[in-house]
């Protein structure tokens, strides 16, 4: 009897012809590089459950800009700490507020680059959730609405290139467009985090941007981790409402969604690698379980395969650092 010989192993049969015939990359030019501003002088403050990312205070947020930017990174995800918490988060929409402060600063420096401000409220708000509460607690819709189209004209006023809206209220890139458009920032352009999971996967970012809820949970705004087909739907409402660009939340559990996304819609899609999947393997590299990188690329690289454009990665730093992609 004969064996086999070999066929598909042909193609892999050496480096130059792995090379040759595979079929996805990972790019500096699809990464974004989520940063944090805090009140303060001087602070560089790391966060403990996510190592290697610190929140920073306004004059040192350039520092991290400058160090991503020379490596390669173009594109940038705000978020900022405010000074003081509301009921409603009204520091958000302060044209004096640091992200706005932020913006303006790295965009003087660096006109180049593509600044995303995360919209939402929960950084803002006293009590922790993503929008303006009714007596009983519950995320009012409308009034959010209105107060997510201050804040984005915010932003742009600040000079950010896009909103990326997190806080899945429905209506939000509408609402956020027309009042954009209303202000003559029609080519500002939005991100929607259109399918955003109600995820365990975001703990450690609630230690990044101190917006824990105070009291029960994101999930009757947030999607619910054993939905499909109503992905779909949210993205379906996004894109019908104008979004430029639209995201599937977390990642890396969520691949089916994401090629569901790129099979379904005809935008450009990102994946938010979030800071859980982020961590993990940042611990699991330093209990020396796992070799950390080669698992850190397999991560993204699956997460592009799965059909991401882009990808917002707390890795893109230290991937761009390395030099061992362009
Ligand atoms: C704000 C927001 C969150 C994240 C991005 N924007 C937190 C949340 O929804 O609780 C999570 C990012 C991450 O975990 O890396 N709404």
């Amino acid at each position: 009897m004969s064996f086999p010989s070999v066929r598909l192993r042909r193609l892999r049969k050496n480096a130059a012809t792995r090379a040759m015939v595979r079929e996805t990359h990972l790019k500096l030019e699809n990464l974004i590089y989520p940063i944090f501003v805090r009140p303060g002088k001087s602070v560089k403050n790391p966060i403990k459950s996510m190592p290697g990312i610190y929140q920073f205070s306004l004059d040192r947020i350039t520092d991290e800009v400058s160090e991503s930017y020379d490596a390669g990174i173009r594109a940038f995800l705000i978020f900022g700490i405010p000074k003081e918490k509301d009921d409603i988060g009204s520091e958000a929409w302060d044209d004096n507020g640091l992200v706005q402060q932020a913006i303006r600063k790295i965009k003087g420096k660096y006109p180049d680059i593509v600044m995303i401000a995360d919209a939402c409220f929960c950084e803002y708000t006293s009590h922790g959730h993503c929008g303006v509460l009714s007596e009983k607690g519950r995320l009012l819709n409308d009034s959010t609405l209105v107060n997510l189209g201050k804040e984005a004209i915010s932003y742009a006023r600040a000079g950010a290139d896009m909103i990326a809206p997190s806080g899945m209220i429905d209506g939000m890139v509408k609402a956020i467009r027309g009042a954009l458009d209303e202000e003559g920032f029609s080519e500002t352009t939005i991100m929607s985090y259109s399918a955003k999971y109600a995820s365990a996967f975001y703990g450690p970012f609630r230690d990044a941007a101190e917006s824990a809820p105070q009291f029960g949970d994101r999930k009757s705004y947030q999607m619910d981790p054993a939905n499909s087909d109503e992905a779909l739907r949210e993205i379906a409402l996004d894109a019908e409402e104008g979004a430029d660009i639209i995201m599937v939340k977390p990642a890396l559990s969520y691949l089916d969604i994401i090629a569901k996304a790129k099979a379904n819609f005809n935008l450009p899609l990102a994946a938010y690698n979030v800071s859980g999947e982020y961590s993990m393997i940042k611990a699991a590299g330093k209990a020396g379980y796992i070799d950390e990188k080669a698992v850190r690329d397999e991560s993204l690289l699956s997460i592009k395969r799965a059909g991401a454009d882009m990808i917002i990665t707390y890795f893109a730093k230290e991937i761009a650092l390395e030099g061992k992609i362009s």
